[in-house]
């Protein structure tokens, strides 16, 4: 919660809006709309709990990417925080997680405004030495699709254990949105672009605090949450 209302403030405070989007989904919204068609192998990306052959539990927050351009016209400006479930569990993974999904659409708009975005952005999570690089990447929806590090914020970049020796942390997916995702929302690619960013709150918390299990935020153990309490 604590880092969720951190990310919110930071983003706040750039002019994005908050979007709730449904937990319960439509197959559409979560994948057709986002350029995933069915048969589509991205779909094993995410592997998905159906409640039926329309219905699931969003994979991804970028389900509600296409509730909003549906509902608004650029300039669009949206942050859209939530719960988000796959089947999958392990130190790093819980069957369910959170997201924090950013979306913008105007005329003009460029990688570069995505890169200068998550700069500022990780300087006010991190710190002012953090800097942000992008990798090719891929996700169905944007196109470039790119994976976003941040130079380590324990080592400064030299290596240590919490990089894993390279100096750089993978932390969230992005990319500009995709002709055909514009095209399904209504939206006329040749006139205006955008770009969207999808990071795991979690993960933010677990980089920002050394916290190695993911698990440990849903056990609800005494002595982890007093760990976070400002009330003590
Ligand atoms: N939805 C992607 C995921 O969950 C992340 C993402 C969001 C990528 C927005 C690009 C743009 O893996």
């Amino acid at each position: 919660t604590q880092v969720k209302n951190q990310l919110i403030d930071i983003f706040a405070s750039m002019g994005f809006e908050i979007f709730e989007g449904a937990e319960i989904e439509t197959d559409y919204y979560n994948f057709t709309a986002l350029n995933t068609p069915q048969d589509h192998p991205a779909r094993d990306m995410q592997d998905t709990f159906y409640l039926s052959p329309e219905f699931l539990l969003r994979t991804q927050t970028s389900a509600g990417q296409i509730h909003v351009m549906e509902k608004k016209q650029p300039p669009i400006k949206i942050l859209s925080p939530g719960k988000v479930f796959r089947s999958d569990s392990d130190a790093t993974h819980s069957p369910m997680f959170s997201q924090m999904e950013g979306l913008v659409v105007d005329q003009h708009i460029t990688l570069c405004d995505l890169q200068g975005m998550l700069d500022q952005f990780v300087k006010a999570l991190f710190s002012d030495e953090v800097k942000t690089r992008l990798r090719p990447s891929y996700f169905p929806f944007t196109e470039p699709s790119v994976e976003v590090d941040v130079s380590c914020h324990v080592c400064g970049g030299k290596g240590c254990s919490v990089c894993k020796g390279t100096g750089w942390i993978e932390i969230l997916g992005a990319g500009m949105v995709h002709p055909n995702v514009l095209r399904m929302a209504g939206f006329d690619p040749e006139k205006c672009s955008g770009f969207a960013f999808g990071v795991g709150m979690e993960r933010v918390a677990m980089l920002k605090y050394g916290i190695r299990d993911i698990r440990d935020f849903y056990t609800n153990d005494v002595r982890f949450l007093k760990t976070f309490s400002r009330f003590e």
